[in-house]
């Protein structure tokens, strides 16, 4: 068979257009479909066709001559080398292993070509986003790395992504914030050198401003100029914004996140468009005065006494609120943005605000009714406790703290296992591989958690090197590379064909071409845990096949060596893809 049979799908996609065709061949109603799914149990093919019994269901036939009738208009003998009816009428597929090692061939010759969408989409993805008056902390990990996990592998199947850092960056804190910094300047200190702690810088100024009414009047002050657009209050404002800014952006380049300066798209932005919006909600009937501020009712959203869930637009006195910058955002997004889709990476806690959002918008029209709204919710990181992860005394942790002391645990961590094999690696090496293994470690830890729930933080799981770790899956990939480096050959340089003949040769090609369907299915719903299940996965097979299939021992052939390396090749080349849409990198050596 030649490569230009391959056919540029995922197996489930392949089979089903066959199935599809055959159903429609056999007199099948177009509405039925095939259901093809991998096989869940061993012994019953490696895909299962579970269609059958619904189709005769509907036909009010017999499931089993259905899916009989499925088989006799079936052409694919040049993808399974049996088809076989079991129980009520599933039709079992067990794929032939030449046309397996062909589809994996052609894949890993360019990998991202077979994960390409059909249809591009604009996405707009909203995550991070900290406030800036604090120091990041602890609860902004989840949505950071969550959302650019998302980034990564929409741009990776061609869509058009817009990132938004949707930062606090506006408010009445700010108030206190500039009087503050005021202060430190006119004591002849520099902004970056007054805000280098960002967190203390904040409680200071809540401590002056809760101490004395001075203070807090001027702070208050500050505000009202500010909104107005006083240009002096508008300098010191950049000044602690930028400060703040460049904070962030150094823990996203620590944590290996794509959010640059330029997809900041803070609260700020949308204050011209506030009042213009609450007009707007005013014209439309939508929006009435209660107690001097101004609300939407929304009944979609009544509680259970059929009460309307209220949401606040403006305050009394004349303050917006959370809901109306997010009400401004939201339309920018879609009507100047062009989203297609429109997904916002934020805590579980935010989830009755994000329906009232997406409620109003889609109520005073604000939007097109195709757009997709998606809150992508997550639950909170616990402490050994068992309640938000605090500092020993209770204080918020910072991400910096963090994310140092785990890059100080691995680097640690590393240097003990390499000595205790007798490895020696360089000073810049240890840090290199302490760096990648600590972030992603914390990365891997959170995102193979299903996002919805809470989950307990522990070093000691996350660091290990057995289970379903960063540095297992690192680890596996370094494994790889030192087989190639005994070879004496770089996975270029192999000739020869790669033929499937060992049942664990045949279950690790069929789980690396099932990446298609995962990465497709991630990008739908937003869970990256079925992205490292599936890479944990992979990773336990490749040992399977490692175990059972000799590559570099004496008496393998040149011709099977050389296959097994391309099995070995494709493994690499997928934990590594997987790993970088974690935003986790991988090395040579560890
Ligand atoms: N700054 C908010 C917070 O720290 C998160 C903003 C999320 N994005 C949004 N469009 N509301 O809670």
């Amino acid at each position: 068979m030649t490569l230009s049979q391959f056919d540029s799908s995922s197996i489930k996609v392949i089979l089903s257009s066959h199935f599809q065709h055959a159903m429609e061949a056999a007199g099948i109603p177009t509405e039925c479909s095939p259901h093809i799914a991998p096989s869940k149990k061993a012994g019953f093919g490696d895909y299962q066709a579970n269609g059958a019994m619904a189709a005769a269901k509907k036909m009010g036939q017999k499931p089993r001559e259905i899916a009989q009738l499925i088989i006799d208009k079936l052409d694919i003998n040049h993808i399974a080398e049996k088809l076989e009816i079991a129980g009520p009428g599933f039709i079992n597929i067990h794929l032939r292993n030449d046309w397996l090692a062909q589809q994996l061939v052609h894949f890993c010759q360019n990998p991202t070509a077979l994960l390409k969408t059909q249809h591009p989409q604009t996405i707009v993805v909203d995550y991070s986003a900290p406030n800036l008056a604090k120091e990041m902390h602890v609860g902004h990990l989840r949505s950071t790395i969550i959302g650019d996990a998302l980034v990564r592998l929409l741009e990776l199947q061609g869509h058009s992504v817009i990132r938004q850092n949707h930062v606090g960056d506006w408010g009445t804190q700010f108030g206190m914030l500039l009087v503050e910094l005021e202060n430190h300047l006119q004591g002849g200190e520099q902004a970056d050198l007054a805000l280098k702690d960002l967190e203390s810088f904040y409680q200071q100024s809540k401590k002056h401003f809760d101490e004395s009414e001075a203070f807090a009047n001027k702070a208050r002050d500050y505000v009202v100029k500010l909104q107005s657009g006083d240009e002096t209050m508008l300098e010191l404002w950049h000044a602690f914004r930028d400060t703040s800014l460049t904070h962030s952006q150094e823990i996203y380049q620590k944590l290996n996140v794509t959010l640059t300066p330029d997809d900041v798209r803070g609260e700020s932005a949308y204050n011209d468009d506030l009042s213009i919006l609450v007009d707007e909600l005013k014209d439309k009937g939508l929006a009435v005065e209660d107690q001097g501020a101004t609300l939407v009712f929304l009944e979609e959203l009544a509680d259970k006494d059929g009460n309307p869930s209220p949401v606040i637009i403006q305050k009394q006195g004349g303050g917006y609120l959370y809901a109306t910058s997010d009400l401004a955002a939201l339309r920018y997004r879609a009507n100047t943005l062009k989203a297609d889709r429109l997904l916002y990476f934020i805590d579980a806690r935010q989830s009755l605000h994000m329906q009232q959002v997406f409620a109003v918008a889609r109520k005073a029209q604000f939007i097109n009714n195709t757009i997709s709204l998606e809150h992508h919710a997550f639950g909170t990181m616990m402490g050994s406790d068992g309640k938000p992860f605090k500092t020993r005394t209770g204080g918020t942790i910072k991400l910096a703290d963090l994310l140092d002391e785990a890059i100080e645990r691995a680097e640690k961590l590393v240097r003990e296992r390499s000595e205790s094999k007798g490895i020696q690696l360089s000073e810049d090496e240890y840090k290199t591989i302490g760096r990648k293994v600590g972030i992603g470690a914390i990365k891997y830890a959170d995102l193979s958690k299903t996002r919805t729930n809470d989950y307990i933080f522990n070093w000691e799981t996350m660091l290990s090197f057995e289970g379903n770790t960063a540095p297992y899956l690192q680890y596996a990939y370094t494994r790889i590379q030192s087989i190639f480096r005994k070879a004496e050959i770089t996975p270029q340089q192999i000739s020869g064909e790669l033929v499937i003949s060992h049942a664990d040769e045949k279950s690790l090609a069929i789980r690396l071409l099932q990446s298609v369907e995962i990465i497709e299915q991630i990008s739908n719903d937003a869970y990256p845990h079925l992205l490292c299940n599936y890479l944990y996965d992979v990773a336990s097979l490749y040992m399977r096949f490692y175990e059972s299939c000799p590559i570099l021992k004496e008496g393998v052939s040149e011709a099977e060596k050389n296959s097994r390396l391309q099995l070995c090749d494709a493994t690499a080349t997928l934990l590594k893809m997987g790993l970088e849409i974690l935003g986790i990198d991988v090395m040579e050596k560890m």
